[in-house]
């Protein structure tokens, strides 16, 4: 009789953990097919800026040196770009930025410079080094919004030390986006400098 309980025991036990990995690969696939990390935006359309992103996942960092550009580079900090976990999942999928996607491009100037060319001696060698932030530059997909730039707003909230601004209205095609249907790689994208999205 024991035995018999302990049998029916583990079988009941058995049927509750198949249905409890059912109810998780449930979850897991609806959180493969869409963004959960939704971009929110104003009433009157302003893109409010998300302050988690570093918790994202990172996905490069180009960099701009001042000194490489006769002293005045557009943007002379590193550029470490984030996007959503559940974004990157969707593109490493099917190839495609789903509706939602946001790119945030975190602006982190160089520690300091210690020669012409912008470097610095630390005790790696000598190079550039990340110090202190600098602002911030967001790329949105919602194709509904943003019909005329490809499906792409783009936003800037300062382009200065810390704190930011708040929320930011998209900018005119002719002050990012222009350049981004120009010259980028992938759907606006310049995914050659991001070797995870590749
Ligand atoms: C003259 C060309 C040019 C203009 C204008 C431009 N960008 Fe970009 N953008 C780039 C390039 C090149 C990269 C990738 C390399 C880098 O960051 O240096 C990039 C990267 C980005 C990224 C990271 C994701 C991606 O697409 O690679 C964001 C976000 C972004 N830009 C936002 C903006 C915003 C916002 C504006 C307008 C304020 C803007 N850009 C204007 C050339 C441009």
């Amino acid at each position: 009789m024991k035995a018999k309980f302990s049998l029916i025991g583990a079988s009941l036990l058995g049927a509750l953990a198949l249905a409890a990995c059912e109810v998780i690969n449930t979850a897991d696939a609806d959180a493969g097919d869409t963004v959960v990390e939704k971009p929110q935006f104003t009433a009157d359309g302003q893109l409010v800026r998300p302050e988690n992103y570093y918790e994202w996942i990172y996905v490069g960092s180009p960099l701009t040196p001042n000194a490489l550009n006769g002293g005045e580079a557009g943007f002379p900090e590193f550029h470490n770009v984030y996007i959503q976990p559940s974004a990157y999942k969707i593109y490493k999928k099917t190839g495609v930025f789903p509706e939602g996607t946001i790119f945030y491009k975190e602006l982190q100037l160089v520690l300091r410079s210690d020669h012409e060319d912008g470097s610095a001696n630390e005790a790696s060698g000598r190079g550039y080094f990340p110090g202190a932030f600098n602002g911030a530059d967001v790329a949105v997909k919602d194709s509904a919004r943003f019909p005329d730039t490809n499906g792409w707003g783009y936003f800037n909230f300062g382009h200065h030390a810390p704190p930011l601004a708040k929320t930011a209205k998209a900018l005119p095609a002719e002050a990012c986006a222009a350049c981004h249907i120009a010259s980028a790689t992938k759907d606006m994208v310049f995914t050659k400098f991001y070797t995870r999205l590749q």
